[in-house]
């Protein structure tokens, strides 16, 4: 099986993080976000297709150094395409039943439920459900029983049809590609809205989700995984009086002594100087 990992986006909601690598790249722990969806893909994907626009050549270079162990393909849009001119564009490499991901999410749905859940339904897709209390900066779904009657991409507050949102995980059949009209289209506003009748089922999970698209919900993904320690990476300089929690310290980064740091992320090259206080912050000196 193949999966298709959309990571084209700007980034733009996570400067100053995306000035200088893509969104996929942006280290959550030390380890780059994309790296958290292909590490958990099952073993019968045997090939990852990245939908890529804006920085290819940095993520070209981190596939070229790093082997993950099954085949990449970097798939570039001129022009971002949206979500669902990026899988219009990876077509050619699609034959079968494949999964796709936004490329800004972490989580813990089981992709093996996901997948035999999909084989059940036999509909032409299905998309991972998370349960959210403001649902407005999502896409909401109404279900009648596992199956999606109706799909609002970002409703306006007080307008959502329920408190379920799309995960940006989904299993679709090749035929969706014959539903996506050529050109810049998105995939929840111009496609899912227009295939609910072909059979468009949702999986609702629980656990861990986080779009990691935001500075705010970056940190917020940093704290649910480190639980209360932190991450220096290989080349931080960390004094042992400083008193840190819930942190990644990036490659090249220094923190003096008896800095004070919660639940930030302090970048290369940036310096919390002796007794500094760093709050919730993405730290760049
Ligand atoms: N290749 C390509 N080309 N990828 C793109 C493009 C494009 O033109 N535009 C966006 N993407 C990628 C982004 O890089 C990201 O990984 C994914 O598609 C989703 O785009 P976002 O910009 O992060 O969308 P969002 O977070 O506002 O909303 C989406 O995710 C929510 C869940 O996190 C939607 O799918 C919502 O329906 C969903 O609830
Ligand atoms: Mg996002």
């Amino acid at each position: 099986m193949k999966a298709v990992i959309l990571a084209g986006g700007m980034g733009t909601r996570l400067r100053p993080l995306t000035n200088e690598i893509p969104k996929p790249l942006v280290p959550l722990l030390g380890k780059p976000l994309i790296r958290y969806i292909i590490d958990a893909l099952p073993d019968e994907v045997d090939q990852v297709l990245i939908a890529v626009s804006y920085r290819k050549d940095d993520l070209q270079r981190y596939f070229e150094e790093h082997d993950l162990g099954l085949d990449v393909v970097l798939v570039e849009e001129k022009e971002p395409l949206g979500t669902g001119g990026a899988l219009k564009n990876v077509s050619p490499y699609l034959d079968d039943t494949f999964l796709a991901f936004n490329g800004d999410i972490i989580s813990s749905l089981d992709l093996r439920a996901f997948i035999d859940f999909h084989r059940r339904k036999k509909g032409i897709g299905a998309l991972a459900l998370w349960r959210v209390e403001d649902p407005s900066a999502y896409g909401v779904v109404s279900m009648e029983g596992e199956r999606i009657s109706s799909f609002l991409e970002k409703p306006p507050p007080d307008k959502s049809p329920s408190d379920m949102i799309n995960a940006g995980i989904y299993i679709f059949e090749q035929e969706i590609l014959d539903h996506i009209p050529q050109g810049t289209v998105s995939l929840e506003k111009d496609v899912f809205p227009h295939i609910l009748s072909l059979g468009l089922y949702g999986m609702v999970f629980d656990g861990l989700w986080v779009d990691c698209g935001t500075r705010e919900s970056y940190l917020e993904a940093q704290r649910l995984l480190i639980g209360g320690r932190n991450v220096y990476c290989e080349g931080a300089e960390v004094s042992p009086l400083a008193d840190l929690k819930d942190c990644t310290v990036l490659p090249g980064a220094k923190v003096g002594d008896r800095a004070l740091i919660r639940r930030s992320i302090i970048c290369p090259g940036a310096e919390v100087r002796a007794g500094e206080q760093v709050l919730d912050s993405i730290y760049l000196g």
